[in-house]
């Protein structure tokens, strides 16, 4: 099966204007939005989104600050001799905001304080099968 050019991201509650700026950022890098959706998720939704961290110390304070207001559900692509995946987390920087630099997004929006690494205003897929994955998941119409 030929593999599908397209990754997934969500950006993290908070002013309205900060998510508009991070997608016109995303836009000027070079890549598409093929769909948008505005929603604020639920726990059922965040238990299966992080199963792998639902054990953690930080899932209740990251689930709660998530459920606090609206996220914005992206599928992206781009140029074809790039790979969305890598390219959008390359663009994004590290998990831990303040361990990025300048330039990249979630250095310049997220929070540089280690009690809330979880505010790091972007979560991308990790992988192109994570990538339908979360496509599946979270836009299954
Ligand atoms: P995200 O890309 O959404 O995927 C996993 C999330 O877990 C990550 O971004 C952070 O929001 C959160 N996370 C990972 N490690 C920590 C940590 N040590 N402290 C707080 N949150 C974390």
């Amino acid at each position: 099966m030929e593999e599908k050019k397209r990754t997934f991201a969500f950006l993290k509650p908070g002013k309205k204007n900060k998510q508009s700026a991070i997608i016109a950022e995303l836009q000027f890098a070079g890549f598409t939005v093929v769909r948008e959706e505005t929603r604020v998720l639920d726990i059922a939704m965040l238990r299966e989104h992080y199963a792998h961290h639902v054990d953690k110390p930080f899932f209740q304070p990251m689930a709660d600050y998530l459920m606090s207001g609206e996220s914005v559900l992206l599928i992206l692509s781009c140029k074809d001799d790039l790979d969305p995946v890598q390219f959008l987390r390359d663009l994004i920087g590290p998990t831990d905001p303040k361990k990025g630099q300048f330039g990249q997004i979630r250095y310049d929006y997220g929070a540089h304080h280690p009690d809330i690494i979880f505010m790091n205003a972007i979560h991308a897929s990790g992988t192109s099968a994570e990538a339908e994955e979360e496509i599946a998941r979270f836009f299954p119409n």
